[in-house]
């Protein structure tokens, strides 16, 4: 395990701090002066800026004003503060919309949107890329030499939202050719256009409109995908040219559906995300956590184990969620660490300063409309301001998971749309969360990957509703196995191509039913008040006794050749297998016919990871609603004990550590508080 450089090694800390927008208080500079002393109270460091500040900066159609944005970098370098500065592409001024209305998008019935709201331009207008050029060109050749130039941000969520303009169907259309070879008849084999009579004349008959031609909504997703990096790479490239040291970024959702991040994830330099959890909603803060956390592995994996960013978190109430609750005592500094403990080098927030009116006045800030630090949350955040100081040697650590679990937004897309119209409610991630969830608990490190990634480095694939197979993944999957690794995949798998074309032959497809040793020859779905039994089959090789439920969807599957592991008690199937291992190669393959309740998964896994001997980050027992999660260079390990319970918890520690928070040795039994948090150092 190496260490990896500091996002820029200009700082090499933990970097905090969040969106600031002193554009919104040019008037008053007085405010600017005490949002630096407020910043250096709560050791603040990193300040995202001018994210929405092109009208700010290009009042009108090329005159530039930079001067409230000079002194912003001057005063953030005179306090030893740093800018992550955003291009101002999310949010077009109104002189260009009117000017240029082409760089407004066009929806499916042909109606330009009216000039407003954000993250909503064309990403294919020339126009648009000109302009963002420009105004890019100037920022970074104005403030290559600054000394409080850290990263780049390039715009602000980058959406998978539809532009239905001539550019974009042109280049849809395009992209198309260069896929199907310039061969209509391919792209009509692809989408099963006979169907219906949907058969595509001519490429200038494609429009992405019609949801029943899976193949073509698929496509439509991932020329977005492909359009968005593009707009991206036009967008930065004078940033790489002028400053080409400091590293680019631009804030992910990877809770989105909208793009694929992994593609995406290869034109940044350094991966940064959003992240809103609802907490304090449900009552059930473990659940959020492991949510959360998910999102986190999926990020750290994205760039090889690379430390990422956490862009925004809300240091107080957020403006999503069905209710609003505030962040309790405990939790900012709890949720914060969280992403540490899954290789953030950050923890940044949206927003420094409440906004005095529009959408976001109410949403959580640092500073508060009373404007100064006597706030519970300027308080917590101070608090968590002064621990990431300690944290110095965490930065760059990481961890080299030896288990890894499959969710791939193209996959999901095709469940969304193809496998959807026979499952109901597919819940795909809730699927994928609960497959990672058994090893977050136990404190067993998780690569979140897609179906592209390399699987040889892992012990343990866990591969649930692999619906989709993406070309080669089925080949790979294959090697794994035979060269000894285990695989668990589950009903709806290797169901299609990439085309959502149904494999024929039986399921899974391609070769799938031989690694396995099952074919799939019936599914169905069931109602939130159905379940099915499941019974453990006698003398099990998982040693697992008694009786567990099936939910939500069942297949009834056939071993051929593979060992039945557990069979259903009920239904018209009763006594088939329910769950199965098959020996392959060197390796194994374990099929889960059947959405289970946690209980089983738990069992299994924790089954599968003993006889694997997979790594833990402690040797220890975790109580419900604790996780322990590592970070280490190979040499120094970081064990990060996170209570997420509403109650105090004990764990038994497996060796001595130090407490970095507060300097103590610690050994034996250590008590978190509710909400507490432990970075133990060995
Ligand atoms: C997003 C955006 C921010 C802000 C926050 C909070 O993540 O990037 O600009 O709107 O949500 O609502």
């Amino acid at each position: 395990m190496k260490r990896f450089d500091p996002i820029n090694p200009k700082c090499p800390h933990m970097l905090h701090g969040g969106d600031y927008n002193p554009d919104q208080w040019i008037a008053t500079p007085e405010v600017w002066d005490e949002d630096m002393r407020l910043m250096k109270l709560s050791g603040c460091n990193a300040m995202s800026i001018c994210i929405f500040a092109w009208s700010a900066l290009e009042p009108e159609e090329g005159r530039f004003e930079f001067g409230w944005l000079d002194s912003i970098m001057d005063k953030l370098a005179e306090s030893g503060g740093y800018a992550v500065m955003a291009t101002p592409s999310g949010s077009k001024p109104a002189w260009m919309s009117r000017a240029y209305p082409e760089i407004r998008r066009v929806k499916a019935d042909g109606a330009r949107q009216p000039h407003g709201s954000r993250h909503n331009h064309c990403r294919t207008s020339p126009v648009y890329r000109e302009k963002c050029v420009i105004i890019n060109t100037k920022l970074a050749e104005r403030y290559r030499e600054h000394p409080a130039l850290l990263a780049w941000h390039a715009s602000n969520e980058y959406n998978g939202g539809d532009c239905m303009c001539e550019h974009c169907l042109a280049a849809f259309r395009e992209w198309l050719k260069v896929r199907y070879d310039n061969d209509i008849d391919k792209l009509n084999h692809a989408y099963w256009s006979a169907f219906w009579s949907h058969t595509f004349p001519d490429w200038e008959y494609v429009v992405p409109t019609d949801h029943g031609i899976h193949g073509l909504m698929l496509d439509w997703e991932r020329f977005k995908t492909i359009q968005t990096i593009d707009f991206f790479n036009a967008e930065t490239a004078p940033l790489r040219e002028i400053t080409p040291d400091v590293p680019v970024t631009t804030n992910f959702m990877p809770g989105s559906t909208t793009l694929d991040y992994w593609e995406f994830a290869k034109a940044v330099d350094v991966i940064s995300w959003d992240s809103y959890p609802n907490w304090h909603e449900t009552g059930d803060e473990a659940t959020e956590a492991a949510r959360t956390s998910l999102q986190h592995d999926q990020c750290r994996a994205m760039k090889q184990g690379k430390p990422f960013m956490l862009m925004e978190s809300v240091p107080s109430i957020p403006t999503r969620g069905r209710v609003k609750k505030r962040k309790e005592p405990g939790m900012h500094m709890l949720s914060s660490l969280l992403a540490v403990a899954h290789g953030s080098d950050t923890v940044q927030y949206f927003q420094w300063r409440k906004s005095r009116g529009c959408m976001e006045k109410f949403h959580g800030a640092v500073v508060d409309h009373l404007g100064n630090e006597n706030t519970r949350v300027f308080r917590e955040v101070s608090e968590l301001g002064a621990a990431l100081a300690k944290l110095d040697d965490v930065v760059g650590t990481s961890v080299a998971p030896e288990v890894a679990l499959i969710q791939d937004w193209e996959n999901e897309w095709a469940v969304n749309s193809g496998a959807k119209v026979y499952l109901g409610n597919p819940k795909y991630r809730p699927e994928c969360l609960a497959h990672y969830r058994p090893f977050w608990e136990a404190g067993i490190p998780v690569d979140v990957i897609d179906q592209n990634c390399d699987l040889a480095k892992y012990k343990l694939v866990v591969a649930p509703m692999v619906y989709m197979l993406r070309p080669g993944f089925a080949d790979r999957l294959k090697q794994f196995v035979s060269d000894g690794g285990t695989a668990v995949m589950t009903y709806w798998s290797a169901v299609v191509d990439e085309s959502d074309l149904c494999f024929l032959g039986g399921v899974p497809g391609s070769g799938l039913r031989e690694v396995f040793g099952v074919w799939e020859e019936e599914s169905q779905s069931y109602y939130e008040h159905e379940s099915v039994g499941i019974k453990m089959a006698e003398g099990n090789a998982l040693g697992l006794e008694g009786d567990y439920e099936a939910v939500d969807t069942c297949s009834v599957i056939h071993a051929e050749g593979s060992i039945v592991l557990a069979t259903y008690a009920e239904e018209f199937f009763a006594g088939s297998p329910a769950l199965t291992v098959n020996e392959y190669g060197k390796g194994k393959a374990y099929y889960l016919a059947a959405r289970t309740r946690d209980g089983l998964l738990a069992d299994v896994y924790g089954r599968i990871a003993s006889d694997l001997k997979i790594a833990r980050a402690i040797d220890a027992d975790l109580p419900p609603g604790v996780t322990a999660q590592l970070r280490t260079d190979g040499e120094t390990r970081f064990v990060f004990l996170m209570n997420f319970s509403n109650a105090e918890q004990t764990v038994e520690l497996d060796a001595e550590y130090t407490d970095v928070l507060t300097g103590d040795a610690v050994a034996g039994a250590a008590t978190l508080a509710r909400y507490g948090v432990m970075v133990l150092r060995r």
